[in-house]
């Protein structure tokens, strides 16, 4: 596992940026899997400045987002279709017929997670995949206690997570409660994996996830297993990783 370490947020983003938009110049027709969060946001602004600027044609990238919340529409605002849509694939040159996000609006399980494995599959996978953390460990909607070897499934949230979802909507009651997430295994199939991780409340957590055991109480733990796995955080969140 490779660590980089970044000054702050800002030089986290540009930092992390840099290896997305590497994989882009070396492979323009790459499979992105693409991730949503705070964490993320100096991510696409940095790429999208790079596009602006011409260094990066995204008209042959294909995204695989991670996850998207149950019952809520593509274009509900709180959506990460919404989310991905307003910080990256609207500010850029991505064609609509390679964005994948599962279909949170569609309440038939099975069919919704099967069809987003083969959809992956069809695609020879995913050559990037970009992940944030929660400060319980999970990655994806993937809560600790599951188990390593899901594909996408729907998953009931916890309350860690409603919680600290809870800032980007109204109150705290219109979180859903529930979402489509790809599994580790979905995850951990990826060729390469970047984790992004800011500020001092997600030291510990990184702690635990990569100088302990590798444990499903700990989600992102078993990337320590990932044969091609980036770790890039700034000093606070890389504080207890000496
Ligand atoms: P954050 O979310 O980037 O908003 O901290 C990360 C996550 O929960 O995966």
């Amino acid at each position: 596992m490779k660590i980089i370490r970044a000054r702050d947020y800002r030089d986290m983003s540009r930092k992390a940026a840099n290896i997305v938009s590497a994989q882009i110049i070396m492979k323009p027709n790459a499979v992105l899997g693409l991730a949503t969060g705070g964490t993320m946001e100096g991510i696409y602004d940095q790429l999208v400045e790079w596009y602006g600027k011409g260094d990066l044609d995204f008209s042959e990238v294909t995204t695989v987002n991670l996850d998207e919340y149950r019952d809520l529409a593509g274009d509900h605002p709180q959506s990460y279709m919404t989310y991905m849509r307003v910080h990256l694939f609207d500010r850029v040159n991505m064609d609509p017929a390679r964005i994948h996000i599962p279909d949170g609006a569609d309440p038939d399980e099975a069919k919704v997670c099967r069809e987003y494995e083969e959809s992956i599959r069809r695609l020879g996978g995913i050559d990037l995949q970009l992940l944030g953390i929660g400060t319980d460990g999970h990655i994806g909607f993937n809560e600790p206690g599951g188990a390593f070897e899901m594909e996408t499934h729907s998953v009931e949230l916890t309350d860690s997570t409603i919680d600290a979802n809870a800032r980007f909507f109204a109150c705290r009651d219109d979180v859903p409660r529930r979402a489509y997430t790809m599994g580790i295994k979905s995850i951990m199939q990826a060729h390469k994996v970047l984790l992004a991780a800011s500020g001092k409340n997600k030291a510990e957590i990184l702690r635990r996830a990569f100088l302990g055991p590798v444990t499903p109480e700990v989600p992102a733990s078993i990337l320590q297993m990932h044969p091609d796995m980036t770790l890039v955080g700034d000093e606070e969140a890389l504080s207890l990783l000496e």
